[in-house]
């Protein structure tokens, strides 16, 4: 096996690539989000200009698998050939399930599993996201995968908005994720925080310094009465302390120590709100929503970006190999790229590595990444060809950033493979080119179909694996010119394409797309972390500083107020603004009062 290639993109089925491509104890951590099982086809919905979601729908893929031969044959293979465990409880499940949809999933799934966790390196964690009918099996096989003492966490995902109605049983809205190390000893583990609440500072951090720094006064006594060295005398009171009596003198002299009730209570500590990390991050996450706004795709079952980022950052570290053998439209490999990780995605899609492409460059203009598995000849471009027609269709339409219309098409678009849109007038009104993809034999009347259909739009673009004929050509160059009345040009309105001259760089001749592309949901340019070293100690403000807020929009525009505390994971200030209001803010958000 060669040596592990990163920032690649490979089409194809996972459990292949990982075979081929991913040598042991290479990878960092895992992050899996597989088909759950739940017999429905992933339908990829496409924004139309204005975010109104299309009609055209494409089945991507039917997340179901069925007890097939292969779902037999796979079965066999572990139950003979599988570590004693494994068999052994496979051959256990197999006899109780029965031959049916659930095993031919647990089959599929142990087989990829045993192969992730050969990937993974001795410090590396594996993250399985699933649902509640799944997970209860999926534990099972992960136990004896990774051995019991390896499991780390099952975290519960609150998701938000409820799946289904709530009139027969309780809605369930949760995802479930399982989490286990490959060491429970080694594993990476990068705790994670979320900020105090400023309900929760009211509360807790009642007490204010003359500098204006938020404190509590906790207890310094040790819940444990049996420590004979920690149990002295200290400002009159003899307790069973927390610290040795020299920690304890050390934090008296920097003025840490408060003795309540006029110096006849029990020493307490002096705890800063700015110097805490926020409250530690445990496994039930209500806090991150479902994906919104202009981060969503279109991709059905696309997961939210901050979801990703806190696996990340707490199971790796800058330059760490983040592994998503499912990736979808690449949600993990967009964390990974932003947290300066490296990384790796599979899918068995072109649709899904089409959309990746897309994110990926849209999210980081400069990104360098490789795909492997795409046809780079004829004959490969044949061979996927004669395996999988839609394959063949997305890889193409991928090819002249054309979206897929699906197989639902309506009236007049019922010819129609994919669109390009594009704007390239004042009104804003977006135009189409329309494609026809066709991987058999072509004749002249097909270009008579495509210029009846393209009738109404301004380009029809024909691809073809074979190459046209002389009366195609003729018929084409007799459909004459669009005029772009934006770029005050003229483009041949019928255009044909062959794969061989697309493999080439051969491009549509149409209105430049970069611009005024508005084919695919774009996705917003994201900017990296700066490297941890950076981030650190670059505080722009300290308590006590006047600031005054700056931005356009907010609330606390041009409003004055005084820096109370600092919250380190997210560099945000919480302020008092002399209104009253206290928020956290953004330090690009705040100048110094007298600027
Ligand atoms: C639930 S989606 C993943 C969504 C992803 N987490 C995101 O945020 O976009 C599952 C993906 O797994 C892919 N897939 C299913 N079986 C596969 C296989 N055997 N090998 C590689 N990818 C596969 C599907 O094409 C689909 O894109």
């Amino acid at each position: 096996m060669d040596a592990l290639k990163t920032n690649v993109l490979y089409y194809g089925d996972n459990l292949e690539i990982l075979r081929k491509y991913i040598p042991d104890n290479s990878i960092d951590l895992v992050y899996l989000d597989p088909p759950f099982n739940s017999k429905k086809d992933y339908n990829i919905l496409f924004k139309e200009n204005g975010g109104v979601e299309s009609e055209a729908q494409i089945k991507a893929f039917t997340d179901t698998w069925h007890w097939t031969q292969s779902a037999e044959n796979t079965y066999y293979d572990i139950v003979t050939n599988g570590p004693l465990k494994i068999s052994q409880l496979i051959g256990a499940l197999h006899d109780a399930i029965g031959q049916n949809d659930v095993m031919a999933y647990l089959v599929m799934m142990t087989t990829r599993l045993i192969e992730l966790h050969r990937v993974l390196k001795l410090t590396g964690a594996l993250y399985l996201h699933c649902d509640p009918t799944a997970s209860h099996y999926l534990k099972l096989v992960l136990d004896q995968i990774f051995g019991p003492a390896n499991f780390r966490n099952e975290i519960v995902w609150r998701r938000s908005h409820p799946k289904g109605h709530a009139f027969t049983r309780f809605a369930s809205n949760h995802d479930i994720i399982l989490t286990y190390a490959k060491d429970a000893g080694r594993v990476i583990w990068n705790p994670q925080y979320i900020p105090h609440g400023l309900e929760n500072i009211k509360k807790q951090y009642t007490l204010i310094d003359p500098d204006g720094r938020l404190y509590q006064l906790t207890s310094l006594l040790n819940p444990n009465p049996d420590r004979p060295n920690l149990t002295y005398e200290f400002k009159g009171v003899t307790r069973v302390w927390r610290w040795t009596k020299e920690r304890m003198l050390e934090e008296d002299a920097k003025g840490r120590i408060v003795v309540p009730r006029d110096g006849k209570g029990i020493p307490r500590y002096k705890r800063y709100l700015d110097e805490q990390e926020g409250i530690p991050v445990d496994d039930f996450w209500a806090d991150i929503e479902l994906v919104v706004g202009n981060e969503r795709l279109g991709y059905e079952t696309q997961k939210p970006l901050p979801l990703l980022e806190r696996i990340i950052q707490a199971s790796s570290n800058e330059g760490d190999v983040v592994l998503d053998p499912f990736c979808g439209c690449g949600t993990a490999l967009v964390a990974a790229q932003k947290l300066n990780r490296c990384w790796i995605g599979i899918d068995i899609t072109h649709l899904a590595i089409t959309l990746m492409r897309n994110r990926l460059r849209d999210s980081f203009p400069s990104i360098q990444f490789e795909v492997i598995g795409e046809p780079v000849d004829l004959a490969s471009a044949k061979a996927l060809a004669r395996q999988d027609r839609y394959q063949f269709q997305w890889w193409a339409l991928g090819l002249i950033k054309a979206r897929p219309l699906g197989e639902k098409k309506k009236g007049a678009d019922k010819g129609i493979d994919g669109v390009i849109q594009f704007i390239d007038d004042p009104t804003g009104k977006p135009k189409r080119a329309v494609v026809q993809v066709k991987s058999g034999h072509v004749g002249v009347n097909a270009i008579r179909e495509l210029k009846a259909v393209a009738a109404h739009d301004a380009l029809g673009i024909f691809i073809t694996l074979e190459s046209p004929t002389g009366p195609m050509q003729t018929e084409a160059v007799g459909a004459g010119f669009y005029h772009s009345p934006g770029w005050n040009k003229d483009y041949p309105k019928i255009q044909i394409l062959t794969i061989e001259e697309l493999l080439h760089g051969k491009a549509v001749d149409m209105p430049p797309q970069t611009q005024t592309s508005v084919t695919f949901a774009k996705a917003p340019k994201i900017s990296k972390k700066e490297g941890e070293q950076l981030s650190m100690g670059r505080q722009k403000f300290n308590i006590g500083d006047r600031v005054i807020g700056n931005d356009k929009k907010a609330s606390f525009r041009e409003r004055p107020g005084t820096v109370i505390g600092y919250h380190r994971p997210t560099n945000e200030y919480l302020v008092h603004f002399d209104d009253g209001m206290e928020e956290y803010v953004n330090p690009g958000w705040l100048d110094p009062e007298n600027l």
